[in-house]
């Protein structure tokens, strides 16, 4: 895999740099390439100071113009608010100019402000990102779509730490099916599996906390921990490091790309899912790879597509 670096923006003719994302690359631009004010980035970086009130993510969910993760009688959620909406409205601008093939059927997910430094963070396994992890969210399933993130480091001087190795194809190769592939796929076609996925969006419809998934959701959710638990893996995986230095921000597939954060505090991230259809070549899609490990469909045509929200 590649850091492939980005010096000047926007090009002197338009590129399409979807294939190079979609071998599992990450663009890399050394100088944030839309407006982020320095006073946001000053506010931003000084929350951390507020009584210790911040132990995690601050998130944004652009649909509903809505902050979680931050005490809503603290004074400042109101700026707070327009700071997560300005950085998720700049990246939306950027990224439609350089994906516009995507940003036709794009999704946009939530932003994150990532306040704690990520070095000696003490968290269960399933939640450390300095093991090597493909993404996949429990809360929102992708039926087959790609999770695409763009990070921004805003810390005055630290560089932000990343480690990552081979793309998907080559990684899910090697361990999906010891991570029991075969076994999710199987469920798919089965009466039990279609079943569960019945109960499921029953009990989803009436407001209960159950999250319908199709096998290829299941298996990620899965494959994201079993790779975490693996030593094996974590220890002999080939290894590419890249420390991301201050004002730069970068994007990559993270279901896609396994990576991990070692060090750094100060991050922006705005997430897209993009739909499968848009991708320069869909057969390097996740779900495309996997469904040709195990020779079975990973999405039964009964899966409702989730409805899409408006670009932005
Ligand atoms: C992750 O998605 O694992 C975290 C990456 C980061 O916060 O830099
Ligand atoms: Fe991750």
């Amino acid at each position: 895999m590649e850091f492939i670096r980005i010096d000047a923006w926007p090009p002197p003719e338009p590129v399409d740099y979807r294939p190079q994302l979609e071998a599992g690359n990450v663009l890399f631009f050394p100088k944030t390439p839309f407006p982020f004010p320095e006073e946001s980035q000053q506010f931003l970086r000084q929350l951390n100071f507020a009584g210790g009130a911040i132990h995690k993510n601050i998130a944004y969910r652009p649909a509903q113009d809505k902050v979680t993760g931050f005490p809503a009688d603290s004074g400042k959620m109101d700026r707070l608010r327009y700071i997560m909406r300005e950085y998720s409205q700049a990246v939306v601008q950027f990224m439609a100019e350089l994906f516009p093939q995507y940003a036709a059927a794009w999704k946009l997910d939530y932003a994150s402000f990532r306040p704690v430094e990520e070095e000696n963070r003490n968290l269960p396994v399933n939640k450390r990102n300095d093991l090597i992890h493909t993404d996949a969210f429990p809360s929102r399933p992708t039926n087959g779509d790609l999770i695409l993130r763009v990070f921004t480091n805003i810390h005055p001087v630290k560089t932000r730490n990343w480690i990552t190795t081979d793309p998907f194809r080559l990684i899910a190769g090697q361990y999906a099916t010891g991570a029991g592939l075969r076994e999710i796929a199987a469920s798919s076609d089965s009466v039990s599996g279609w079943m569960r996925r019945q109960s499921a969006r029953v009990l989803h419809g009436l407001g209960l906390p159950v999250v319908p998934r199709s096998p290829y959701d299941r298996f990620m959710l899965h494959f994201h921990e079993y790779l975490k638990r693996n030593a094996g893996f974590q220890q002999n995986c080939p290894k590419y490091r890249f420390n991301f230095p201050p004002g730069s921000t970068w994007l990559a597939f993270t279901d896609l790309v396994p990576h991990s954060v070692h060090s750094g505090q100060h991050a922006l991230e705005q997430t897209f899912i993009i739909a499968r259809q848009s991708m320069a070549d869909p057969a390097n899609a996740p779900v495309a790879i996997l469904e040709r490990i195990c020779g079975k469909p990973l999405i039964p045509a009964s899966t409702p597509k989730p409805s899409r929200h408006p670009a932005a």
